[in-house]
């Protein structure tokens, strides 16, 4: 069955400068995850990059990147970015759904992927997401929490979460990581899961 076409216009939302979602620098939990070692050089993938800082901070530290992301001018400014790092990275301009860039992955980085995307297709996205990871590797999610109906972003209750990165292909940790802030009213919710 053929799926729905994309219904959020992400490159407009760049154009007009709508990005809300965007940090000033690298994510806490992000920081917090490479301190600790749980995030070590590999190769990795960053769906729905957007212009995050995360993928620069990420070569730079020696892992090999991979970026995808379905707005042109998004992916303009990571592949600027990332053009020092050679074939050591590289940019996907392509709808998640649509390309599947080249797997197996070690590690895979969610910050506000997920919930940028139709809830009607989750099931769809974490199955790309376990074919792409190799088996034993990571998921670095961060799990958006509105408590509110609609979106982008749409909220991803941990209940729901756990429904959809199910044993006994996903594996979650016994404790989570504490909240992080992201805007009046919302938290993200890191959570390192490995794909079995
Ligand atoms: C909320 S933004 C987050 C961007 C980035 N991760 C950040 O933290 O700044 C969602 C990103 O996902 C991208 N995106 C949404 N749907 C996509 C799809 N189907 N395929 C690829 N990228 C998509 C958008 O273009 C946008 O850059």
């Amino acid at each position: 069955m053929s799926q729905p076409p994309q219904a959020i216009d992400w490159e407009s939302r760049y154009q007009a400068g709508a990005t809300g979602w965007e940090r000033a620098g690298p994510n806490p939990a992000f920081l917090s995850w490479r301190a600790s070692g749980a995030l070590a050089p590999c190769r990795i993938l960053i769906p729905g990059a957007g212009r995050s800082h995360e993928p620069l901070a990420l070569a730079e530290a020696g892992f090999d990147v991979t970026v995808l992301d379905i707005a042109p001018s998004a992916a303009a400014a990571q592949a600027a970015r990332l053009a020092p790092f050679g074939a050591r990275a590289r940019v996907v301009t392509s709808d998640l759904f649509v390309h599947a860039p080249t797997p197996p992955y070690d590690a895979i980085y969610d910050q506000t992927c997920l919930c940028a995307l139709p809830p009607a297709r989750l099931s769809e996205y974490v199955a790309l997401l376990a074919r792409w990871l190799r088996p034993g590797g990571r998921l670095f999610a961060l799990f958006m929490q509105t408590g509110e109906p609609g979106g982008p972003p749409f909220d991803c209750p941990l209940p729901v979460m756990r429904d959809l990165f199910a044993a006994p292909l996903w594996a979650w940790p016994a404790v989570l990581d504490a909240e992080v802030p992201h805007g009046p009213g919302r938290v993200e919710q890191p959570a390192v899961l490995i794909r079995r």
